[in-house]
């Protein structure tokens, strides 16, 4: 019998999660909630609507795969758990990896994973104090959830004192900067490290790397990624055993002492610095735009990997296969993001057929036969090749054909993999 599926969730990532999992021969039907201009059989549930969705998925009988972190935090998985529905991800606990920097920081302090020293204040005096008190450049970070805009990293102590007010005088993250991280800022190069974990072991997805940053050469204001590139020479043979060790199993195992199953896509946010992992944040999800390319490719069925971890029966499986090919997602953006953006622009270009590359949709949606702009991420177009040079020109070629009036993306997406 065929498995249908719900994708929670509306970005790229959730395309390329449907995408990929429609390719498996024991899926039947992959629903999205709520879906974009670029995904099928759509369903008008936002994610935050978590008896909804419960709703929907029993009365289909779906297993429910969820992307981003909002409901995850929210505790849908044990909401679904509860009513004895299927669903791949992280508990509200569990969670807590992304849901909460503090936890996680002190998690990993207790537990021995390699992460930058770091204070946690409430009181803004006291983190003055602190930061006139140290000797090496610190980044500040929001506790809870903030769209990834809660952590500002600072080139010295004015900086330093200006965020630690921005985040618990002005309040501007709300009730997610009651509490702050005042942390040592690590120079090095980041990485992204994901796995997928059924609570007992984890098994690598491919390796990858992000480009968080608005402009060209890393300039300008964070995003939610730009664009991204797997698999990365950051991280070499030697480093993704270190990190396999020392941060993804010792975390699950950790957790696990703690009495908490981490299940789902782990994703550690990594530094590397002469040769050493530390561990930037956790996300208990896939990331976007990684996603995308390690999708791209992925030789195995994703759909078994994601019933064993269900299952907690991962560890009959083999490991993941990749394919050897590079692959790449540029983001097409909307002019003006990642503050103010125009919307409903018409979208052209994108029925071209290419056998190595894929349009996933991101912010778009369909309306009359058009696609239309509705949001600041639109779309990630996605290529392989058979070096990273080959996906990044294939991907640019593609991008060439598509056109609206505000289309703005980065022209240096993989760049920074090339010299490696
Ligand atoms: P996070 O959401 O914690 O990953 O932080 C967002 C971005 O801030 C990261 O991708 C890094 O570029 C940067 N960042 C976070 N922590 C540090 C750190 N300790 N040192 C240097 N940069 C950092
Ligand atoms: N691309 C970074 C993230 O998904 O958090």
């Amino acid at each position: 019998m065929l498995i249908d599926i719900l994708i929670v969730g509306s970005g790229g990532r959730e395309h390329a999660l449907g995408w990929k999992l429609a390719q498996s021969p024991k899926v039947g039907t992959v629903y999205h909630a709520p879906g974009n201009g670029g995904t099928l059989n759509n369903v008008e549930i936002e994610v935050h609507e978590i008896e909804k969705l419960a709703q929907f998925a029993s009365e289909k009988k779906c297993l429910t795969v969820v992307g981003p972190e909002v409901p995850l935090a929210a505790g849908i998985v044990d909401t679904f758990t509860k009513k004895g529905l299927a669903i791949f991800g992280p508990t509200k606990d569990a969670a807590r990896l992304e849901s909460s920097k503090i936890w996680a920081k002190n998690f990993m302090k207790r537990n021995g994973i390699p992460t930058a020293r770091f204070e946690i204040f409430d009181d803004a005096a006291k983190a003055i104090e602190y930061v006139n008190s140290v000797d090496y450049s610190l980044v500040v970070k929001a506790d809870g959830l903030a769209a990834g805009k809660g952590v500002i990293v600072c080139n010295d102590k004015p900086e330093a004192v200006s965020a630690i007010n921005k985040i618990l005088v002005e309040k501007s993250f709300g009730a997610s900067g009651a509490k702050i991280i005042l942390e040592e800022r690590i120079d090095g190069v980041e990485a992204s490290y994901i796995a997928i974990s059924d609570g007992n072991v984890a098994y690598p997805m491919a390796t990858s790397q992000d480009h968080k940053r608005i402009y060209d050469g890393d300039k300008g204001p964070n995003t939610g990624g730009m664009g991204a590139y797997s698999p990365t020479g950051v991280i070499n043979a030697i480093l993704a055993k270190d990190i396999q060790k020392n941060v993804i199993e010792k975390t699950v195992s950790s957790m696990k002492k703690e009495g908490i199953l981490f299940c789902g896509f782990l994703y550690a946010g990594i530094m590397v610095k002469d040769g050493k992992p530390f561990v930037l944040e956790f996300n208990a999800r896939m990331g976007d735009p990684e996603c995308q390319p390690i999708l791209m490719r992925m030789e195995s069925d994703l759909f078994d990997y994601i019933q064993a971890s269900i299952d907690g029966t991962l560890s009959h499986l083999p490991p993941i296969s990749w394919r050897r090919q590079s692959a790449v997602c540029v983001v097409l953006a909307s002019k003006g993001y990642p503050e103010s953006y125009p919307k409903n622009e018409e979208i052209l270009g994108l029925d071209v057929q290419d056998q190595d590359s894929y349009v996933f949709h991101a912010g778009t949606k369909r309306v009359d036969g058009k696609v239309l702009t509705n949001g600041g991420r639109v779309l990630g177009v996605t290529a392989t090749g058979d070096t990273l040079q080959d996906a990044i020109s294939h991907a640019y070629g593609r991008i060439a054909k598509i056109s609206w009036p505000g289309k703005y993306c980065r022209t240096d997406i993989g760049k920074k993999g090339l010299t490696l």
